[in-house]
């Protein structure tokens, strides 16, 4: 079917109590693997697409990929912008067919987060094209630091009731303790937080950094409204792994297919797992 929007696959996750994976697509294998593991789990799926990766695969691969993708699946498929952090990479992508945009505005003041994720909503409503905001500093696992540095970079309630109210802005994506990449301990997430968040805001939650957040900690996060569930370094370990054992074990091999073909194979078996964990299997 033709790609859909974040919007309506979150409005049912919410609804229904579950979350929709958004797994990062960086090159053909992925968005195969996606697309499989999806169709396998009878679940709607998110592919997003992160500025690095449209700079390496470039934009018209990837949407070119992703809508071939969706087109011959019966499951719904978004594809989504993520981490967008420049107003006209993001005009780009939904000119190119992006039915879904983050703007990453969190490092900026909140009242230049607000005024651009603004101008993209005006942009992007009127047209069906679902806009994700971010508030408070989701870092990466190395930027982790001390207990109150990182508590400072969480997502302030308050602040996001008022940034929802001032944009309408209908998915949030909030920093709560997790952080992109590989964790070196376990993460711990402030559920008071996105409890109370959610019940000011009452939109779908986004939760990123998700790789390597034990299952039960994302079970209970979806159970406190969080909808849509960001995975890529876990895809990462996957497919690399599968490929680092097919090159030691057959360290003569030449074709690409063989030793690419076992990690997309590696990387559906990941990417099912997580549709169970986030309980979109069986959805459609
Ligand atoms: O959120 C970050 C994603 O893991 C994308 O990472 O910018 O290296 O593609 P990337
Ligand atoms: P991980 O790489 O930690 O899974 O984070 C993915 C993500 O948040 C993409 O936006
Ligand atoms: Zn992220």
């Amino acid at each position: 079917m033709p790609l859909v929007g974040v919007d309506v696959l979150l409005q049912q996750a919410q609804q229904e109590g579950y979350a929709v994976g958004a797994f990062n697509a960086n090159n053909m294998e992925i968005v195969q693997a996606i697309i499989q593991a999806a169709e396998a789990e009878k679940s709607p799926v998110i592919m997003q697409a992160s500025q690095g990766a449209i700079k390496y695969a470039g934009l018209e691969f990837i949407t070119g990929m992703v809508k071939i993708a969706a087109e011959n699946s019966p499951v719904p498929v978004a594809l989504h912008l993520d981490h967008g952090t420049d107003f006209n990479q993001v005009i780009r992508c939904i000119r190119s067919g992006f039915t879904s945009v983050m703007f990453d505005g969190s490092k900026l003041s909140l009242k230049d987060n607000i005024a651009t994720t603004r101008k993209i909503l005006e942009i992007a409503n009127p047209i069906g094209v679902s806009v994700e905001a971010e508030l408070g500093k989701i870092g990466g696992t190395e930027d982790e630091v001390h207990v109150e540095t990182r508590e400072a970079a969480f997502t302030d309630p308050e602040e996001a009731r008022y940034f929802v109210e001032q944009t309408g802005i209908k998915s949030l994506a909030i920093a709560i303790g997790t952080a992109h990449g590989q964790y070196k301990g376990e993460p711990r997430l402030d559920f008071e937080r996105l409890a109370t968040i959610k019940r000011l805001v009452n939109i779908p939650i986004v939760l990123h950094g998700s790789s390597g957040v034990p299952d039960e900690a994302v079970r209970k996060a979806i159970s406190l409204g969080v909808c849509k569930v960001n995975i890529d370094t876990n895809i990462r370990e996957a497919f690399v792994g599968a490929i680092r054992a097919v090159v030691q074990a057959r360290p003569k091999e030449i074709d690409p297919r063989q030793i690419l073909g076992p990690a997309r194979d590696a990387a559906v078996a990941i990417i099912r797992e997580k549709m169970r964990v986030f309980g979109s299997s069986g959805r459609i």
